[in-house]
């Protein structure tokens, strides 16, 4: 079996005795074939008894053992200490705590800011029978229904899409990529009842409309759960129920009529129709700057060379959609 000496530097807090975050390095004899999390055991075990982590299962379900390796937050208990080696093998590999949590102790943080995102989310299935009935009855889901759920059901709540969203990073009270991915489960579930409560919830203010599409989430999430699918999905939901009137719905619809009348964007009238008079009126200053500078958007727009394909574009995924309405 190929061994070899690795060596680790491991981000170090204790609120109640270090005055501020601390690395250590730790060299350790390793088997091809171990794992992060096997290897934090060993350093505990033998060399740092204080050393704090979490973990449980040790086979990527319970999804405490998250981490960043290396700067990714990746589970520890799945990830290989070969797969983490860098330049000639020497280079010691990272190991911190989950981005955009607080931390409680070295590589533990404290989960609650994401449980009180899910308590005040809806992020429970709430199904059309009376309070009495409730364990009484069966309520049967058909693999089909399953199906269009079935891959943001493998969400462990590990935290990693967390800990990589941008937007969570600039502002903590984002409502973030896994209560999103679980209003999409929950709002997608047909034995729910909740739909329109939660829309209206997740989409208030530092909600859905704010995701930035970096895909972060979605790269990163240990169960490759297409996150940002779910939360597209909840956009166009929000459509169909005619939710139309947050600021991000009339932005993104914006969106949607500029393109398909000249392939652009008509920036000059655009916080307007997005955001109401009086929002638009606060940005005059703005605007003036912008002017001074010569960078006032133009009024008229003009179409895009070969715009009629684009309308081609726009005419076909409405055929389709009215299709796929027609067949359910
Ligand atoms: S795509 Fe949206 S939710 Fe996902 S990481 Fe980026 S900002 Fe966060
Ligand atoms: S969506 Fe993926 S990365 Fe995010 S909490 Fe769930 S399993 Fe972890
Ligand atoms: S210890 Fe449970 S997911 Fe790693």
């Amino acid at each position: 079996m190929e061994r070899k000496e690795v060596a680790f530097r491991i981000y170090r807090y204790n609120p109640q005795v270090d005055r501020q975050p601390f690395y250590d390095n730790f060299k350790i004899a390793v088997e091809r074939g171990i794992t992060i999390l096997r290897a934090l055991n060993y350093i505990k075990e033998h060399l740092e008894p204080r050393l704090t982590f979490r973990a449980f299962c040790q086979a990527g379900i319970c999804g405490s053992c998250a981490v960043r390796i290396n700067g990714v937050s990746k589970l520890a208990c799945t990830t290989q200490v070969w797969d983490e080696l860098t330049g000639s093998g020497d280079d010691p590999i990272l190991v911190e705590p989950l981005n955009n949590l607080p931390v409680i102790r070295d590589l533990v943080v404290d989960i609650d800011p994401v449980m009180e995102k899910l308590k005040q989310n809806y992020s429970w299935v709430r199904p059309a029978i009376a309070e009495g009935e409730m364990g009484q009855k069966e309520h049967c889901v058909s693999d089909g229904e399953f199906e269009a759920i079935n891959a943001a059901t493998d969400c462990i709540l590990c935290g990693s899409c967390y800990s990589e969203c941008s937007m969570t990073e600039v502002n903590p009270r984002y409502i973030s990529p896994p209560v999103l991915l679980k209003a999409f489960r929950m709002n997608n579930d047909t034995r729910d009842t909740l739909g329109c409560e939660r829309l209206g919830q997740v989409s208030g203010d530092n909600g859905l409309w704010d995701c930035a599409h970096c895909y972060k989430c979605a790269e990163h999430c240990v169960k490759h759960i297409p996150i940002v699918d779910g939360i597209h999905r909840l956009r166009e939901e929000m459509f169909e129920r005619h939710m139309t009137r947050s600021e991000g719905a009339r932005h993104a619809q914006a969106f949607f009529d500029d393109i398909r009348s000249t392939g652009r964007l008509r920036e000059a009238t655009l916080p307007l129709r997005t955001l109401g008079v009086v929002k638009t009126l606060r940005m005059v200053p703005l605007a003036a700057k912008m002017g001074m500078k010569g960078r006032t958007p133009p009024f008229v727009v003009k179409p895009v060379p070969g715009i009629d394909r684009v309308r081609g574009i726009y005419r076909r995924l409405e055929a389709n959609r009215a299709a796929k309405q027609g067949g359910e």
